[in-house]
């Protein structure tokens, strides 16, 4: 372990330059254009696991971006992991709120700041070093390694569910290990115990066949943008926050009183926490606090909204049309096609008859997730994060998703660890996304004593 631990110390330069190589290729899922981005950064995974020491490494076609697959020499007797990660990243936009160009990596001071730096490639990263450090300073990985590395988590991996079916077999794993989420903060390690799970819909109403003056017809006919108006409003009570579709909250859990507990002991100031974000105050489901809100309890949020004329000055105009773009976080147990179907349901009944309400389906559904917190691996993951932070971590629930990690729990039958080395203000899917190379430092060591501590357990 020593050696390992040496080894990563020393080559920390290399990996920094080695980390930039590959944030620098844009790899976008959202975008057609970058199709050869994506085969570019699949193919970069593909060379640096076998520099790594991987063999049998794989870069397999699909339907749409590659998947990557790569497996460590056998070690008889020894448990197995399953890693995975996702070389895709967001969209770069707004380009101009970018202090440094978003695909051209800059370190200031402790932070690497490029798109895909800590979502996720930065973070994926981590194993490649740590393999390697095992393969070429400590004498081989002590335990079974699997490698399955994505391209498509951005847009909800619509090609690795059927992927994970054919390759079950190869892929069978004691314990699965994901590093794409954060810790609750710096000083306060945590690992990911739930993930919220998602359904989008795009919602378009329609009032007439074209524009008009809005003088002539402005009073005679209804207005598309004041009626998404009323039919958002309908789904989300302004003052409560409690959503009104009937059935939403169908399913979803009741915090248990250990969970509850632990969330009123997370440190955490709604004061702070609303200065960190520049916002005058919290707000959301009445009866929560903010932790609750964001792990605990299913949203309903507009993501865009659009209709009317948004050009310079005036222009006196009656529009059509008026859309908006909807993603609800959902909770286990709920099921994101049937909220789907509530939401559909429920704004064609509230729809006044002077417009025509049309709700369109997203297919990046995905399934709320929690961990089993008494699995053996997460034992030893915790002593792990506390070797190097210094403190054990405390058990946190998620707002985000990751669509994957469900089919993984249902198709692979192993169980998830969402251990991830981000931190709250990376900046994922915004500006400015960064990736602290201190936590980058800490998770490599948190994995190789991970692999160490879980392959003594043994099987
Ligand atoms: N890594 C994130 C998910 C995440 C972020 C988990 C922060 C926990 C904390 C992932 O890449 C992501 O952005 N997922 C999308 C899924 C969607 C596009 C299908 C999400 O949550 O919006
Ligand atoms: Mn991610
Ligand atoms: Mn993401």
């Amino acid at each position: 372990m020593q050696q390992v631990l040496k080894y990563l110390a020393a080559n920390k330069k290399r990996f920094i330059e080695e980390m930039s190589e590959l944030l620098s290729i844009p790899s976008i899922s959202t975008k057609a254009e970058h199709a050869q981005d994506m085969a570019k950064a699949a193919k970069w995974v593909a060379t640096h696991l076998r520099g790594a020491g991987l063999v049998d490494v794989k870069v397999h076609e699909t339907a749409g971006n590659p998947v990557v697959v790569g497996h460590g020499k056998p070690v008889p007797g020894a448990p197995t992991v399953l890693i995975y990660g996702h070389y895709d990243v967001q969209p770069a936009e707004p380009l101009e709120l970018w202090k440094t160009l978003p695909f051209e990596p800059t370190v200031k001071g402790s932070k690497i700041f490029c798109r895909g730096s800590a979502d996720d490639k930065g973070q994926l990263f981590i194993y490649l070093k740590v393999i390697e450090a095992f393969e070429k300073a400590g004498g081989g990985l002590p335990l079974n390694v699997k490698v399955l590395i994505e391209g498509e988590e951005e847009i909800g991996s619509p090609s690795l569910v059927p992927f994970l079916r054919k390759h079950k077999k190869e892929l069978a794993a004691d314990a699965i290990l994901i590093s794409d989420t954060h810790m609750h903060a710096y000083n306060t390690p945590s690992i990911t115990t739930g993930l919220r799970g998602l359904t989008c819909a795009e919602v378009r109403v329609v009032t007439a066949k074209g524009d008009q003056h809005s003088g002539t017809y402005g009073g005679t006919i209804a207005n598309p943008c004041q009626v998404l108006a009323e039919l958002l409003v309908a789904c989300k009570d302004p003052k409560s926050g409690k959503i009104k579709i009937p059935g939403f909250y169908e399913g979803v859990r009741k915090l248990t009183a250990k969970q509850k507990r632990s969330l009123a002991e997370t440190p955490h100031d709604d004061v702070k926490y609303v200065k960190g974000l520049g916002s005058p105050q919290v707000f959301g489901e009445r009866g929560y606090s903010t932790l609750e809100r964001a792990g605990a309890r299913p949203t309903f949020e507009v993501n865009g909204i659009w209709g009317g004329y948004i050009g310079e000055g005036v222009k006196t105009v009656l529009p059509c049309e008026a859309s908006a773009k909807i993603s609800m976080r959902l909770v286990a147990d709920q099921n994101p096609a049937a909220v789907f179907k509530a939401l559909k349901a429920h704004l064609q009944a509230v729809a006044p008859p002077h417009c025509k309400v049309t709700v369109k389906k997203m297919d990046n559904d995905g399934q709320p997730v929690m961990v089993d917190p008494a699995f053996p691996g997460m034992t030893i993951a915790c002593d792990a994060v506390e070797k190097v932070f210094g403190k054990p971590p405390i058990m946190a629930l998620e707002g985000g998703s990751i669509p994957i990690v469900a089919d993984f729990q249902s198709v692979l039958k192993a169980p998830p660890l969402l251990l991830g080395f981000g931190l709250p203000d990376d900046n994922l899917h915004a500006p400015n996304e960064k990736f602290d190379l201190r936590m980058f430092d800490r998770g490599m060591k948190t994995i190789a004593y991970f692999f160490a501590d879980y392959a003594a357990a043994g099987t």
